[in-house]
């Protein structure tokens, strides 16, 4: 679970400060996608990097897992970014030179000490992911070998790597044409649903919304309009 609690984020702007995102307030369950689109600017990404405890808020709170982010020391919050959230981002940011399956398994090594069952563990949750995802058959090859959308499928299954409870993911499609587009959504609906988590995707493309289990806009960083799983206006 995911909470952002009356989130407000500025950042210095000349003289002044732009208000990035004002006194936002939103809650995903597991098994959900939460969509959030809004124009260019609008405060999008910057909220994902509030929820992914990458920028602390000026003010407000984020509970990921029923833990206050705020309330952390910066090792804490490593570990829960490390350990409970998954984060896929607005450029696709795979190393050039790694294969699809060590681009995953690298993800084991990051602030841990290694061990053999360890490396053992995280080479068979990279293979399972990479099936999940379609790449199976493409483990061996590296970003300049794969298409947009299979490097966006590698993407996010390093994103799942950690078993994380909350993801995050960026724009995910805005390089990719309608079809494979769909088919990153689908990826993201299923995996959603199969790992229980609680998803916040930002999207551009509105042919997509219907399928969410809730749709929040945003514009000049506050939330203007808010629909639940039910279809009703969830937001006061
Ligand atoms: N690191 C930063 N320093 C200063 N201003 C920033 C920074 N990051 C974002 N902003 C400003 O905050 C506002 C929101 O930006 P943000 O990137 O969150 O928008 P967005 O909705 O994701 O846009 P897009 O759809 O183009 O990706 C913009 O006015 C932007 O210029
Ligand atoms: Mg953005």
């Amino acid at each position: 679970m995911i909470q952002l609690d009356n989130v407000t984020l500025t950042f210095p702007d000349g003289d002044s400060r732009i208000t990035a995102v004002d006194h936002v307030s939103l809650i995903a369950h597991p098994g959900t996608v939460t969509a959030i689109t809004g124009p260019s600017g609008s405060g999008k990404s910057s909220l994902l990097a509030v929820a992914a405890t990458l920028i602390r808020p000026d003010s407000g709170r984020v509970l990921i897992d029923d833990l206050d982010a705020a309330r952390l020391d910066a090792k804490e919050a490593s570990d829960l970014r490390r350990d409970s959230v998954g984060i896929v981002f607005q450029q696709s940011n795979l190393l050039p030179s790694l294969t699809a399956r060590e681009q995953l398994t690298v993800m084991n090594e990051l602030g841990r000490r290694g061990s053999r069952g360890r490396r053992k563990a995280a080479a068979t949750r990279a293979d399972e992911l990479l099936d999940a995802v379609g790449l199976g058959d493409h483990r061996d090859k590296r970003p300049h070998q794969l298409s947009g959308g299979q490097r966006q499928r590698v993407n996010i299954a390093r994103a799942l790597m950690n078993d994380p409870s909350v993801m995050l993911v960026d724009e995910p499609t805005s390089a990719l044409d309608q079809e494979r587009g769909a088919q990153i959504i689908d990826l993201i609906l299923r995996l959603t649903d199969e790992l229980d988590t609680s998803t916040l995707l930002v999207t551009h493309d509105l042919v997509h919304l219907p399928r969410m289990h809730a749709v929040v806009h945003l514009v000049d960083g506050r939330l203007t309009s808010s629909v639940g799983e039910s279809g009703e206006l969830a937001f006061a």
